[in-house]
């Protein structure tokens, strides 16, 4: 295994202090990375550019609003609470349904009322906000993930993070939650991340908790070989959240409904890394040539095109 990193690292393993430097600082400046911070601003944006996201049924910004949060809780299919400024899935509760006096939990424990109100009022005073800042609750409606992810997944919503450069999405890993994430993908939070061929969406190896794996470590099931369905549609909403917010660099977060299909949750000026271990490649070589391609006069769709190329050409075909 340490072999394998060596090997990695040789083959262009990008390292924090590089992603800082050459693509946060680079690609994104300070007022546009505001723009993705808020949770809200990143649903009006992606809205008004036609970008599906799921619904917000309503906020709590003070504890006037406090009022409101029964009818906001009043779903009969559950719902989503969500620190507008959070990150790494701190502070996001999933609501499933309501059963007998409260609501049941995506981890089968049930919440109060009493115990809901306590954590939005800890939303409210910014204690899962990025900044420390008093936050704002959202409540959105609850995603119903696809059944394809069924044999994969625990408990929760898989994420797909596509990690987009000057508007060419350039790799992709899909988060499964587990038990231990809590309805949440969030690798922070003990999701499993598994790689993606950006070409095809096809699943590849996976990583939990710094470890790769290739099976997941409650259902047992193989992690390979799942085609991530609407794969085209998610590279061009990826692609169009460049077109969007004007980031250089950005990790579009995607989940697909049942129903509604791809939907963006949320937009990253600073994604992380984990996603080269996630997909067992350094990302450099490819980098170097997103970095460098000529993408004058082309749209969304075109950049997509494109991205394909690149990476077909810098990344090996998985066998
Ligand atoms: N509306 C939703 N319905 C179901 N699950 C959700 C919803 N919003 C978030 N989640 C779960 O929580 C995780 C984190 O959500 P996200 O909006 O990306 O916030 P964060 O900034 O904390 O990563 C998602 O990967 C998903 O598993
Ligand atoms: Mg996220």
């Amino acid at each position: 295994m340490i072999g394998r990193y060596r090997a990695l690292r040789k083959a262009g393993l990008l390292g924090i202090n590089e992603r800082n430097v050459r693509l946060v600082n680079e690609l994104n400046p300070r007022r546009l990375i505001r723009l993705v911070d808020d949770k809200r601003e990143t649903k009006r944006l992606a809205n008004a550019a036609n970008i599906p996201t799921p619904e917000l049924y309503g906020v709590i910004a003070n504890p006037f609003h406090m009022r409101h949060l029964e009818s906001y809780l009043d779903k009969p299919d559950g719902v989503v609470i969500k620190p507008a400024n959070g990150s790494q899935g701190n502070g996001i509760q999933v609501l499933m349904e309501p059963m007998r006096g409260g609501w049941r939990r995506s981890n089968g424990q049930r919440a109060l009322l009493e115990d809901i109100r306590f954590h939005v009022n800890n939303i409210l005073s910014g204690m899962y906000s990025l900044s420390g800042q008093p936050d704002v609750a959202m409540f959105e409606y609850r995603v119903k993930f696809d059944e394809i992810f069924n044999p994969i997944s625990f408990g929760g919503v898989p994420d797909i993070r596509i990690i987009v450069v000057r508007g060419i999405p350039a790799v992709a890993m899909v988060r499964l939650p587990t038990a231990e994430s809590d309805g949440k993908a969030n690798l922070h939070k003990g999701g499993v991340g598994v790689g993606l061929d950006l070409v095809t969406g096809k699943t590849l190896s996976g990583m939990q908790n710094g470890k790769t794996t290739d099976i997941h470590p409650d259902t047992a099931n193989p992690l390979r070989n799942f085609s991530v369905p609407h794969w085209d549609t998610m590279l061009e909403m990826a692609s169009k959240a460049y077109d969007v917010t004007g980031l250089g660099y950005l990790g579009a977060d995607i989940v697909l409904d049942k129903t509604k299909g791809p939907l963006l949750l949320e937009l990253n000026a600073r994604p992380g890394l984990a996603i080269q271990i996630a997909n067992r490649i350094g990302i450099r070589p490819l980098l170097k040539a997103t970095l460098e391609a000529d993408t004058e006069g082309l749209d969304a769709l075109g950049r997509v095109e494109l991205a394909r190329k690149l990476y077909r050409s810098h990344v090996p075909e998985p066998i």
